[in-house]
């Protein structure tokens, strides 16, 4: 696979749904282009389209125009060729299965061997450091267990890009703040491009090499800002005035978003 199968290109996409009569038009002119490997995060009010932008990445939803490329494919092809994956706000186990069986499912359906699959599988709860739970069921594990689980599943088949949609947002503060620094360990260990959606302005410029901020109705970008904090990122970090300063210049972009008018909804 080459080194830039992880690249997302948007190009002048927009996206509207429903009849033409009462079109939604959910994100307009997206262009944006997103280095492989590399961590971007997507803030914006409810109803910016970021969810939108995910699927579409992800090869679900077809644009009304412009392109998505990923890996140089359209974003359909390299879903088909599983360059991409999702983690959700919801972990979505099966809970007759164990971990492990949970981390397995896309695999099976891709119709890996059993030996493949375990081996994969095992490789993946390690990387998540939940080896010790793979016999565990669901409903055994805590829900930010449960939320590690949905991410080695993610990435057991090594997907170039990896498509996270609020994973954190139904978790407790304390939580988040853990599985932040653990997804970064994570992502340090793979070579996966991540586009990651968050309604948190700290958990966006903590995680981020980049965060693109978005309007609402049509979804736009207002704003990019690059986070001027080294990797590794600590826990200290949170607290650094690098990191509270790329807070406040995005709050400043969403303020400044809402009092402009964005003509008729
Ligand atoms: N399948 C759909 N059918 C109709 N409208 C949709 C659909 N998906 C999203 N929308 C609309 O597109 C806009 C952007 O939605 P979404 O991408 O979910 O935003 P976000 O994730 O930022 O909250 C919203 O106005 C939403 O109602
Ligand atoms: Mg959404």
């Amino acid at each position: 696979m080459s080194s830039n199968a992880g690249t997302i290109q948007f190009e002048q996409l927009t996206v509207a749904f429903g009849p033409a009569a009462r079109t939604v038009i959910a994100v307009e002119q997206i262009s944006l282009e997103i280095a492989a490997g590399s961590f971007v995060a997507l803030v914006g009010p409810s109803g910016s389209g970021k969810s939108t932008l995910l699927r579409a990445a992800g090869g679900l939803i077809t644009p009304t125009s412009g392109h998505i490329r990923v890996g140089g494919r359209s974003a359909t092809a390299a879903r088909l060729a599983r360059q991409v994956s999702f983690v959700f706000q919801q972990p979505v186990l099966l809970a007759w299965h164990t971990a492990q069986a949970n981390v397995e499912v896309p695999l099976r359906i891709f119709g890996w061997s059993r030996a493949e699959r375990q081996r994969a599988a095992q490789q993946s709860l390690e990387l998540v450091g939940l080896s010790r739970f793979a016999h565990a069921y669901p409903h055994q594990l805590s829900g930010g267990m449960q939320q590690r689980v949905a991410l080695a599943r993610a990435l057991a088949f090594a997907p170039s890009v990896l498509l996270m949609d609020e994973p954190f947002a139904a978790l407790d503060e304390i939580t988040r703040e853990r599985l932040n620094g653990e997804l970064l360990n994570v992502w340090a260990q793979t070579n996966a491009t991540v586009l990651f959606v968050t309604h948190s302005l700290a958990e966006a410029a903590f995680l981020a090499d980049e965060v693109v901020v978005l309007s609402a109705h049509p979804g736009r970008i207002i704003a990019r800002e690059r986070v001027p904090l080294p990797r590794p990122r600590t826990a200290e970090m949170l607290v650094a005035p690098e990191l509270l300063a790329c807070v406040a210049r995005l709050r400043l972009h969403l303020a400044r978003s809402f009092a402009e008018p964005h003509g008729p909804p």
